[in-house]
């Protein structure tokens, strides 16, 4: 029989059983956890990504809801065994929830829930930081330094691509792409140019405004539009940032023919999910065009690379850090307890999402309500009058 993984236990006689398959930053989470008399158990194995078999042994015979992460597979196996043990609450520590199979805990009766709401600005932050590394080519620069290679100044000496004036594409244009054309809008005075199913109405209108600032300070105003077509962006976007979920039909959304199609010393960001980009055409494409660049947080094959991407200078490679702010991962770790809490407690789903200050102001008790629940409809979970 294999070793009982390692766990920490707080409030030991506590009624109901939570489950956090890691430690989660902040402590927040836990005193709103210990003082609804949950018995909270922490995994602390060092094991950075544990197996459906790992969690079922965490499950065991009797457990009330479980946080989990992105990294884990949650499914068929593991909602059921939940459920088995009595449990009717699963919250993901992420806004994404790519890796939990919603249509087998509905079956269950679990409720899933997310942490929408405090993400956008850093997510997008890092974006913009990932545009910036790549356009000014900070990473090479960085390693030429300490390899102890820099002799004095040259007129050639890792030349980038200036942003102000160029045009900015960004395809999928909610929360988190929205807050990321606005940061290089206003940060850099870029053109937008975007490809959404739906009209982002504030982001136009804040790009016009920031435009006529511009004209009546005798500056170039700023533009924006709307494209028909995702390939649109692609071909006139000199930087572009991808921000759609990852379903069926945005896996390799970027592939061989799509690169093909983007300018050849165009930037590619990516924020979302690694299988929105078909890695393997992405790195030939790199190899092929020394002049193009790409900013990735996010791999298809997370934790590996695919072969030859550690190797190309022209990528910024990031360890999928794209929430990763202090303020924001405490946020989320409370937001992902209180969905759970609010499930054992019977609480009802808050109306919008995406607005949860409510549950984050620490001086206060959050609302009676859990902040995010996918499937709150489809398990029956009434909307909060709070
Ligand atoms: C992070 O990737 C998240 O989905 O929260």
């Amino acid at each position: 029989m294999s070793k009982p993984l390692q766990i920490e236990v707080h409030n030991p006689s506590g009624k109901y059983r939570v489950i956090s398959t890691k430690p989660m930053p902040g402590t927040r989470w836990i005193n709103l956890l210990i003082e609804q008399d949950c018995r909270l158990e922490i995994c602390i194995q060092k094991k950075t990504i544990l197996s459906v078999e790992d969690i079922l042994a965490l499950i065991g015979d009797k457990c009330d809801g479980v946080i989990g992460q992105l990294t884990e597979d949650w499914g068929e196996t593991l909602f059921s065994a939940l459920s088995r043990a009595g449990g009717k609450a699963f919250s993901n520590m992420a806004v994404g929830y790519n890796n939990v199979d919603v249509n087998a805990a509905t079956k269950y009766g679990v409720a899933v829930g997310n942490t929408p709401g405090v993400l956008t600005e850093t997510t997008a932050e890092l974006a913009a930081s990932l545009s910036l590394a790549a356009a000014r080519r900070i990473v090479e620069a960085d390693e030429f330094m300490r390899a102890g290679l820099y002799n004095g100044w040259l007129p050639h000496l890792f030349v980038g691509n200036l942003l102000k004036g160029q045009t900015v594409g960004v395809i999928g244009a909610g929360r988190i792409g929205s807050a990321y054309a606005r940061m290089m809008v206003e940060g850099f005075k870029m053109n937008l140019i975007y490809y959404d199913l739906y009209q982002s109405t504030r982001l136009e209108k804040f790009v016009t405004a920031y435009g006529n600032f511009l004209k009546a300070n005798g500056e170039e105003p700023v533009t924006w539009k709307r494209a028909t077509s995702m390939d649109e962006v692609l071909r006139e976007a000199d930087m572009i940032s991808l921000h759609p979920i990852l379903d069926k039909t945005t896996y390799h959304l970027v592939n061989k023919e799509r690169l093909s199609k983007m300018k050849k010393e165009a930037i590619l960001i990516n924020c979302s999910r690694g299988p929105v980009i078909d890695e393997v055409a992405l790195v030939e494409h790199l190899k092929a065009n020394p002049m193009f660049r790409v900013g990735l947080d996010v791999f298809e094959d997370e934790p590996y690379m695919k072969p030859g991407l550690a190797e190309m200078k022209n990528a910024v490679i990031v360890p999928h850090i794209a929430s990763a702010s202090k303020w924001t991962r405490e946020g989320m770790a409370t937001l992902a307890a209180l969905n759970v809490l609010g499930k054992i407690k019977g609480y009802p789903v808050w109306s919008n999402p995406n607005s949860v200050e409510a549950f984050l102001d620490e001086k206060s008790t959050p609302p009676a309500a859990c902040p995010s629940i996918v499937n709150s409809k489809a398990i029956g979970v009434p909307i909060s009058k709070l």
